[in-house]
């Protein structure tokens, strides 16, 4: 029996609520295999714990979570304290300091679900997007002077290093070996950014020199936003750094019918650390304490974190399930147009798990994979 040991953060507003759903799945998939463990610990740090003890995680936090395998996360965020302190005490540490420097974020029109884009269907939808996850933008380097001084200001500086860059740019390219299209189209903005995305160009050539079978894209950000909307179905593996690909998947998340369908996985593909695995939406405060929130983006993570550990088998299986609720539209949160509730969703998305899990062909591949 192979174990796997799971950190729990299911956070604020939501992150509980839809957190109940995927443990659900996971011990749903631990059943069907048979020849594998989860074993939880939970931990509450959240906002809650932050007006409490004056920190969002214990200060070995880090520590602690540092020998898990995985890291199954909810969602932070609360009125009561700044979201700059939430994001940057909690998350951002976790994605910086175990090297999770992939966020891996797909971007799939499930069958039976209709995009917002009039004209495109599933097979029109169907890509992903890689984020680089620990420099760019989002880097801590700057600071404030002349505070409540009219003179004020701040700098907040963009971090491009070669190292961070090139893996990034291995990792996507290795990826979309792995798909059909073979190609690879990278975000960029070097006609006005002149130092740090120019330097970002000359490593995707450089790196795209070991890969001269792939179709490699170079778009400006803006332009390739308006690509996202007008020729999805051009697109096969996506590449941009920290800020872009923030943006460009609540983009892609709205194309395929919005927040509540949005996985992301934070990878550290070497294993030395664990990866984290979480919905890309927020707490959402206006619909939290409901039961309506749409569960599907936190299940389809725990997908996701069943091909980080080497079972894509289990991770079709319920990603499968997932689609296949959705196509029936019997059962169908708010957010997609129906009035089931968080645990009605749940509950059916286990149900069609185990439903296909005893067909001849998911039966075969799970047997397969012992
Ligand atoms: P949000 O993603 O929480 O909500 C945006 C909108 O989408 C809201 O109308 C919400 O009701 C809806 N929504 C989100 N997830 C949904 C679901 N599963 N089912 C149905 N509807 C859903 O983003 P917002 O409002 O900008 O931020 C709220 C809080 O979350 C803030 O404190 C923010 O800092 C935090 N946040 C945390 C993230 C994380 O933990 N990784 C990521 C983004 C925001
Ligand atoms: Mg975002």
């Amino acid at each position: 029996m192979k174990t796997y040991s799971v950190a729990v953060i299911p956070g604020d507003g939501i992150g509980p609520e839809v957190i109940r759903e995927s443990l659900k799945v996971l011990k749903t998939v631990e059943e069907i295999h048979g020849g594998i463990r989860f074993t939880y610990d939970t931990f509450d740090w959240n906002c809650a714990y932050y007006l409490k003890h004056g920190r969002m995680m214990p200060e070995n936090g880090l520590e602690i979570l540092k020998d898990y395998d995985v890291i199954l996360f909810g969602a932070v965020g609360d009125p009561s304290v700044p979201d700059h302190i939430s994001v940057w005490e909690l998350i951002l540490p976790i994605r910086r300091e175990f090297q999770q420097y992939v966020n891996l974020r797909p971007i799939k029109l499930l069958r039976g679900l209709e995009s917002h884009l009039r004209y495109k269907n599933h097979e029109d939808l169907d890509f992903i997007v890689v984020r680089e996850n620990t420099e760019g933008e989002y880097s801590s380097m700057g600071g404030r002077m002349h505070s409540n001084t009219p003179h004020e200001m701040a700098v907040q500086n963009n971090v491009i290093t070669r190292f961070g860059s090139e893996r990034i740019l291995h990792y996507a390219y290795r990826l979309a070996e792995q798909r059909s299209k073979q190609r690879l189209t990278v975000a960029t903005k070097s006609n006005a950014i002149n130092h740090t995305m120019t330097f970002w160009d000359e490593i995707v050539k450089e790196v795209g020199a070991n890969y001269p079978h792939i179709d490699t894209e170079l778009y400006h950000i803006d332009a390739l936003a308006a690509y996202f909307i007008l020729k999805p179905e051009t697109f096969d593996v996506v590449v941009g750094g920290n800020l872009f690909g923030d943006i460009l998947t609540d983009l892609g998340a709205a194309m395929v019918g919005g927040l509540g369908l949005a996985p992301s996985g934070n990878i550290n593909p070497e294993k030395n650390y664990p990866s984290m695995f979480e919905a890309i939406h927020g707490s959402a405060p206006d619909i939290a304490g409901k039961g309506i929130a749409n569960p599907i983006a936190q299940i389809w993570s725990v997908s996701l974190m069943m091909d980080h550990l080497g079972m894509p088998e289990l991770g079709k299986l319920i990603l499968d399930g997932i689609e296949e609720v959705v196509s029936e539209g019997e059962v169908r949160t708010p957010d997609l147009g129906g009035n089931a509730g968080t645990e009605r969703m749940g509950d059916a998305i286990v149900s069609k798990i185990k439903e296909l899990a005893k067909k001849k062909r998911y039966n075969k591949m799970i047997k397969a994979s012992h």
